[in-house]
């Protein structure tokens, strides 16, 4: 599968979302694979064709061959034309969003606390090709926030997408959590989520409509041992972007979370070194999540790509999980 494959297939009738991406950027096949074939061993779930209502498949589509295979069509741009601002993406997930970003066309502005790495992610992105600017921003702060919104609005002629993926993850037994640990966590995770809103969303609007992106986490629906200020911030951000999303849908701005699982960057030292060190950890990854081994960045930023793209455009208010099978 080529480096843009990917397929979202919902299957209404078993009420589940499967995600099929190629983040690593390593061809799967050989390139004269033609993605319907693996759709045909799909359909089988359901039984022989010949207990697939309707006319057959053969004599009712036209042969492949006559159509763009999947292939073509993704050497589409999916993110053409947009204007995104991406708050907290100048490492790991964020960064690979940013590229991902830029590869499918949007021009992008990344904020984040640590400026020389967001300047340097602008860089990547505009090794695409793509129009890319950086700025400082702190999510804790409200007038950072509106500051960078307006920012980005002006630099980029309006603005449709908004990503929030800034994070903070402490751990520690519940006996050991200070109050001022849970409140940076909060601080960072949910009121900066809820900035990025209060000032994007009217942005969004101006421009029409368009995607608002925020990051929660596998344990903002599970939480884990010595993860319960960061379970409890991740769980707001969930129930956040289901309001929110009922709320802008007359705007036409649809509201999703991604939902990483165990994603390897240096964000989960913390819990690292609470579950007892990478082998432990490591042990945890492998009984835990059916794929057997964390997930990249680059597995993780297609979603982002699809829910900016208007191939989401009837998808809003969902939390969009990337783990590796770890919740089913
Ligand atoms: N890595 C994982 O396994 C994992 C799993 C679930 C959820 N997540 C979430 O994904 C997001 C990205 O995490 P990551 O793994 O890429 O880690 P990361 O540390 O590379 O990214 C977090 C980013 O947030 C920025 N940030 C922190 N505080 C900020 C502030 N006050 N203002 C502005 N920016 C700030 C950091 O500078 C960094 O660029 C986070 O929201 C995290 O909670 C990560």
């Amino acid at each position: 599968m080529a480096s843009e494959d990917f397929a979202f297939m919902l299957d209404a009738k078993m009420g589940c979302y499967a995600w099929i991406g190629n983040g690593n950027r390593t061809p799967l096949h050989n390139p004269g694979f033609d993605f319907n074939d693996a759709l045909i061993p799909y359909g089988a779930l359901y039984g022989p064709p010949s207990s697939i209502p309707g006319p057959k498949p053969q004599s009712a589509q036209p042969h492949r061959r006559d159509r763009p295979s999947h292939n073509e069509e993704n050497q589409q741009m999916r993110l053409a034309g947009k204007r995104a601002l991406l708050i907290g993406a100048a490492t790991g997930i964020g960064r690979a969003c940013v590229e991902d970003f830029a590869r499918n066309g949007a021009a992008v502005v990344v904020a984040d606390i640590n400026e020389p790495a967001a300047a340097e992610a602008a860089a990547l992105a505009r090794s695409h090709g793509a129009t890319a600017h950086s700025v400082a921003c702190d999510v804790r702060d409200e007038d950072s926030v509106r500051n960078t919104v307006d920012y980005a609005e002006r630099e980029l002629g309006g603005l449709d997408t908004l990503v929030f993926l800034a994070g903070l993850m402490r751990t520690g037994a519940i006996d050991e959590v200070e109050a001022t640990t849970w409140d940076a966590i909060f601080s960072v995770n949910a009121r900066g989520t809820f900035f990025a809103a209060k000032y994007g969303a009217p942005a969004i609007k101006r421009a029409g409509g368009g995607s608002f992106i925020t990051t929660s986490s596998l344990a903002g629906l599970r939480g884990a041992p010595g993860m319960t200020a960061y379970a409890a911030a991740k769980g707001a951000v969930i129930a956040f972007t289901t309001a929110l999303a009922q709320e802008l849908a007359p705007a036409n701005i649809r509201v999703n979370s991604v939902l990483p699982g165990w994603i390897d960057t240096p964000f989960n030292t913390p819990a690292i070194d609470y579950m007892g060190g990478v082998e432990p950890h490591g042990e945890v990854v492998r009984r835990i999540v059916p794929l057997g081994r964390q997930g990249t960045p680059a597995e993780v930023s297609p979603i982002y790509v699809f829910l900016a793209s208007e191939e989401a455009r009837y998808i809003t208010a969902k939390s969009m999980m990337v783990d590796g099978g770890m919740a089913h």
